[in-house]
């Protein structure tokens, strides 16, 4: 311990918690000065507010002009919960989990709706292997695995002429990777996570076909006033346009907004994907000069460019969990990594945040602070050995 000498050098921002993640570089409440409160959602300013949050998302995200985009309540879950609640129960429906968050749909899925689907699970930094899927019936997924480190990626296997619904839970994923929109009928996420804004609102993106099985098909459950996506057998077409189902936060609206314009100001998407990339590349890099720090992702085609998990290898490690805890409470004393602890029910290690609001040179100048805790926490274990 007596040698370890701490990195002269820190990041400027040590936000890399996997939600909400770090705003955007250079952010000020100032920034969001323009935010129409006090006002009604309904006047003119609020649905002119609204409207632009989705024509910008769809014009950032390249979103079919046939495919709608609507805000609503719940951040991604009231997002991913209304998209089940609508849409399951008119055909077979298959279920894919690599984490907790996928995991959760399962157990909505099969202990609330009660549907006898087909459940098929991999291990944490592992993948289903979605050649395996039958797109026949409605499935059910997650894009970016934010607890295990795990991504899908790409939609090849996806079939363009698939009899079922993907319904696909993108909130780690949407805006730092591509997504395949013609192999995909819903796509939520959350203002918290790639763009660094705040919770509390949930993005749905419905295709064609989506829309068609709203209209044509009444789930046997009843549906909550903040889930109903129709009136009388028809599309609200409303929610797609800014007038949301109840009242949102425009103070939220406007910091979307915020985001999507420093979005724009990056190059877009791909400057967003490239952000993300070169930040997890600094990561991987890292783990790959350093055995003693491993990618919690299997095979690297798989290997998330946001949540990147990591564990730790070494024979002097007995308790991981509590190592993992150490380095990352470690890494917090010191002001250099916030929030960086494994998700609470994935394997032991860290996970830092690659999002595209994240400074590549933070992510460069934590790297020696990991090594860092870790030597002092193998020092600490040899002093109470
Ligand atoms: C994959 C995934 N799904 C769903 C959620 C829940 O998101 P929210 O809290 O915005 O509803 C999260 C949050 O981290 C997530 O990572």
């Amino acid at each position: 311990m007596a040698d370890l000498i701490a990195p002269a050098q820190r990041p400027a921002n040590p936000r890399f918690s996997s939600g909400p993640c770090a705003k955007v570089p250079g952010f000020t409440l100032d920034q969001l000065a323009d935010a129409p409160l006090g006002r009604s959602h309904r006047a003119a300013v609020g649905k002119a507010k609204l409207k632009q949050a989705i024509d910008l998302t769809r014009d950032i995200l390249g979103v079919p002009a046939d495919y709608r985009i609507g805000i609503v309540p719940g951040s991604d879950t009231g997002a991913v919960e209304m998209a089940m609640w609508s849409l399951l129960g008119a055909r077979p429906v298959e279920m894919l989990a690599w984490e907790s968050f996928g995991e959760g749909w399962v157990t909505d899925v099969v202990k609330q709706l009660k549907l006898d689907a087909t459940v098929k699970k991999a291990a944490y930094g592992e993948i289903v292997d979605l050649a395996t899927v039958d797109f026949d019936k409605d499935v059910v997924f997650t894009w970016n695995g934010t607890t295990s480190g795990v991504r899908v990626a790409n939609g090849d296997a996806i079939p363009a002429d698939r009899a079922g619904l993907t319904i696909c839970d993108a909130t780690s994923a949407a805006f730092a990777m591509d997504l395949p929109w013609d192999k995909l009928d819903v796509v939520t996420f959350s203002w918290q996570k790639v763009l660094g804004g705040e919770g509390a609102h949930g993005m749905l993106i419905l295709s064609p076909r989506a829309v068609e099985r709203l209209e044509s098909y009444t789930p046997a459950w009843p549906l909550p006033k903040i889930f109903r996506l129709t009136s009388k057998g028809k599309l609200i077409e409303g929610i797609f346009v800014g007038e949301t189902i109840n009242t949102p936060s425009m103070l939220a609206v406007e910091d979307y907004l915020v985001a999507l314009n420093w979005a724009k100001s990056v190059g877009g998407l791909q400057g967003l994907i490239d952000r993300a990339t070169a930040n997890a590349q600094v990561v991987w890099e890292f783990c790959a000069a350093n055995p003693w720090l491993q990618n919690l992702a299997v095979n690297p085609a798989n290997a998330s460019t946001t949540s990147v998990c990591l564990k730790f290898a070494d024979p002097r490690i007995t308790d991981g969990a509590t190592f993992a805890k150490n380095v990352a409470k470690r890494l917090e004393k010191e002001g250099v990594a916030l929030d960086v602890g494994a998700y609470r029910d994935a394997p032991a290690g860290l996970r830092i945040w690659c999002g595209s609001t994240v400074e590549t040179a933070d992510v460069q100048a934590l790297m020696p602070w990991i090594a860092y805790a870790f030597e002092a926490e193998i020092a600490a274990l040899a002093k109470a050995a």
